[in-house]
């Protein structure tokens, strides 16, 4: 028989069974790298290098997509009604105390190039405009340029910051040569994904502020999850990423965060969804509300993986994110170190100029060829997607020491 009693027994049952699950399972340890690592459901036999490229779900953040997903199916429009607005609200909560930022400040993608380009899209420019990037950025960031100049008749131009051996002095006078009045927007990258370059940005940013007007512009997603560093550190004003690369978060996410400056030049790309914005057409009104919230692309979605980015904050948060960023800086180094008098090592040597991604180049043998016979000896790299490919490693929490030992072994074996 079905007794009050028996269904609060259930609920508190299951209320204990998810405050486990988000928190990663009654085993874990977020002290112990071993018990962080065990997280991750890759392949066992293998040391992923590449867990960085497209996050794979962690116990937490499977749980909390499952949750949601079977709320929706349940009653799709009842559970949106009920719960839409507070779970906006936790995820938003979660990615402002992650960012130091205020939460009203970020708007909600897909991904890091969902992001990029409606960031740019949205930027108020006009014709005699200039926009100021590096030879260096990804595909997502100079694709957006091309067809923002496109649509609105600025120019574009690319500086290159650095050759064989970067360092930060040479960076800084090759942009700041590139640096005039008429730049209207500085298109950067964080960490380059091409050769493994960090960019001193707060530094970049201050010689704008000091020569121009300009907003200055990051995709962030290779220091996002692997970096102490926030938005207000690096003095940028757009801060771009996908949550499915170093954050480890739901595939399928991304964010925009934007200084009260940046949001003030841009224009909305795609109808927001916010029940303010609705409400407002719905009396004819103009939509009011935080700039994130009306920067976010409306539309029905992915609700579960957007709302499971809680969990990938929340667990990140358990491990501490400074500890997160020192483990992927000490692998990093330690790899570098290992590999550095058997390959041409791209990225700098110095955490001062890099973060977790290790780019090279192995003598005689093309960095596909590489990375397959690396993979047939369990250890899990990528080639660079850029005109000039180079084998490349990602050390995260995903890897430790044997790990890193192991791919030392495999690259001098190449
Ligand atoms: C620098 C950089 N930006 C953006 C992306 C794309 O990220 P997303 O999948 O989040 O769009 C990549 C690689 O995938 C990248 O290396």
């Amino acid at each position: 028989m079905v007794t009050r009693r028996g269904v609060l027994a259930a609920a508190a049952a299951t209320t204990a069974a998810c405050t486990t699950e988000t928190t990663g399972g009654q085993d874990f340890d977020p002290s112990s790298w071993a018990s962080v690592k065990a997280q991750f459901p890759h392949d066992r036999d293998s040391a992923n290098f590449a867990a960085f490229v497209f996050a794979s779900h962690l116990p937490p953040v499977k749980q909390a997509i499952e949750r949601y997903a079977a709320s929706l199916d349940r009653d799709p429009t009842g559970f949106l009604a009920s719960d839409e607005d507070r779970l906006d609200r936790e995820v938003a909560t979660k990615a402002g105390d992650y960012l130091k930022a205020d939460p009203g400040s970020i708007a909600f993608t897909d991904s890091t190039t969902a992001g990029l380009g409606l960031m740019y899209s949205g930027l108020r420019l006009g014709s005699g405009d200039e926009i100021l990037t590096t030879e260096h950025d990804f595909y997502a960031t100079h694709e957006s340029l091309r067809l923002l100049a496109a649509r609105t008749g600025c120019t574009v131009k690319k500086v290159r910051l650095y050759g064989d051996k970067p360092t930060e002095d040479a960076i800084l006078s090759a942009f700041s040569a590139a640096l005039s009045p008429k730049v209207a927007v500085v298109a950067l990258t964080w960490v380059h994904s091409g050769t493994g370059v960090r960019l001193p940005i707060a530094a970049m940013a201050d010689l704008v502020r000091e020569r121009t007007q300009a907003l200055v512009c990051l995709d962030a997603v290779h220091g996002f999850g692997a970096r102490r560093e926030r938005p207000q550190d690096l003095k940028v004003d757009f801060f771009v990423s996908g949550g499915h690369k170093w954050l480890f978060g739901p595939r399928g996410t991304g964010l925009v965060w934007g200084s009260p400056k940046g949001w003030e030049r841009y224009t909305p790309v795609v109808p927001s969804f916010s029940r303010a914005a609705i409400g407002a057409w719905i009396s004819g009104r103009a939509p009011s509300g935080s700039p994130g919230e009306l920067a976010s692309p409306g539309g029905y979605h992915t609700f579960e993986n957007r709302w499971a980015l809680a969990a990938a904050f929340d667990l990140h948060k358990r491990i501490g994110a400074d500890r997160i960023a020192d483990r992927t800086e000490q692998l990093a180094t330690k790899l570098k170190q290992g590999i550095k008098d058997h390959v041409r090592l791209v990225t700098p040597e110095s955490p001062a100029l890099s973060a977790g991604l290790v780019c090279c180049e192995v003598e005689g043998v093309p960095p596909a060829a590489a990375v397959a016979q690396l993979r047939a000896n369990g250890i899990v790299a990528s080639v660079t997607p850029y005109a000039t490919t180079l084998v490349r490693f990602g050390t995260s929490v995903a890897t430790d020491e044997s790990d890193v030992d192991r791919a030392i072994a495999a690259v001098k074996d190449l």
